[in-house]
């Protein structure tokens, strides 16, 4: 058995916190849980949940799930700080960990943080570890997912957008790291559309890079903009592979116009990392 430190037994806690982990899965309100597809549907039943609100009744929709599709993050949770699941969460403090042990320099940046969870985790194992010479990014529109771009073909028919579940906004994120006791100035947010905020960040070296902004143009923004800052062993680690093929071809792309051939190593069903060499 790995001999536990307070230190792990610190971060353990946190990540079964920010996954909800500890608890059972709620119910969702039937506005938030993709009950209804068509539009006249969705507006039928927000207003029924409004007029419910003013009794202090609520209608919930119960989601049949294994406690797999909870630890592998292949659901949309309602409560949990994260939705990414333990196996990429154990990941994300991998390759953290394994670059302040390895000497790895630079800062941490999450692209595409919704609740902000994976981002909290990183500032975590820094406060753990006694780091402060190092940064955690939390990049995000914090107002959901763009509308796929004319000129992106693996793109087009991506409704993404249209959810407002995954629009969270920079007031609530930075409240999450005040809960936790996570938000001083070694957190920096970077409000925007990637394509405009990366370019202009002002970060020098990268040790840790997660992207989880879902599409083709999220991705390919995320990997232009911030793989040429990445170190030497630092962790590109990508959340969509599996799940989304706009997400998997940017990154093939990226990486034959970059000649990279640092092999992909399997996180999960949907989660890949690499290590630059
Ligand atoms: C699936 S969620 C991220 C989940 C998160 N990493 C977690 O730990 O639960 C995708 C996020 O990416 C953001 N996003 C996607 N594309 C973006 C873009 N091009 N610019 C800014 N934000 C983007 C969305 O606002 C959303 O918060």
């Amino acid at each position: 058995m790995n001999r536990q430190t307070p230190e792990s037994l610190y971060l353990d806690l946190l990540k079964k916190t920010l996954s909800f982990a500890l608890w059972q899965e709620p119910p969702l309100p039937i506005e938030i849980g993709g009950f209804s597809r068509g539009a006249a549907m969705r507006s039928f039943t927000a207003t029924l949940s409004r007029v419910f609100r003013k009794f202090n009744l609520q209608i919930v929709r119960d989601r049949p799930m294994t406690s797999d599709d909870r630890n592998d993050g292949k659901i949309w949770p309602g409560y949990a700080h994260t939705m990414i699941g333990m196996k990429r969460l154990d990941n994300l403090q991998l390759a953290v960990e394994t670059c302040i042990k390895e000497g790895i320099e630079g800062d941490l940046i999450e692209t595409g943080v919704w609740r902000g969870g994976a981002c909290i985790l990183m500032r975590a194992i820094l406060a753990a570890h006694g780091v402060t010479d190092r940064r955690v990014f939390v990049a995000d529109s914090f107002e959901g997912l763009p509308k796929p771009d004319a000129n992106v073909a693996s793109d087009q028919g991506d409704r993404h957008h249209e959810q407002d579940f995954l629009a969270v906004s920079q007031e609530t994120v930075a409240e999450h790291f005040r809960k936790y006791g996570l938000l001083d100035e070694q957190v920096v947010f970077l409000k925007g559309w990637f394509k405009d905020t990366l370019p202009v960040a002002p970060i020098q070296k990268l040790a840790v890079m997660r992207l989880d902004g879902d599409m083709y143009a999220s991705t390919m923004d995320a990997l232009v903009s911030l793989y040429p800052k990445l170190q030497k062993g630092g962790f590109c680690i990508i959340d969509d592979f599996g799940a989304v093929r706009g997400c998997r071809e940017a990154v093939a792309d990226y990486r034959a116009q970059h000649k990279i051939e640092a092999p992909i190593h399997e996180i999960d069903w949907t989660g890949r990392y690499w290590r630059k060499e």
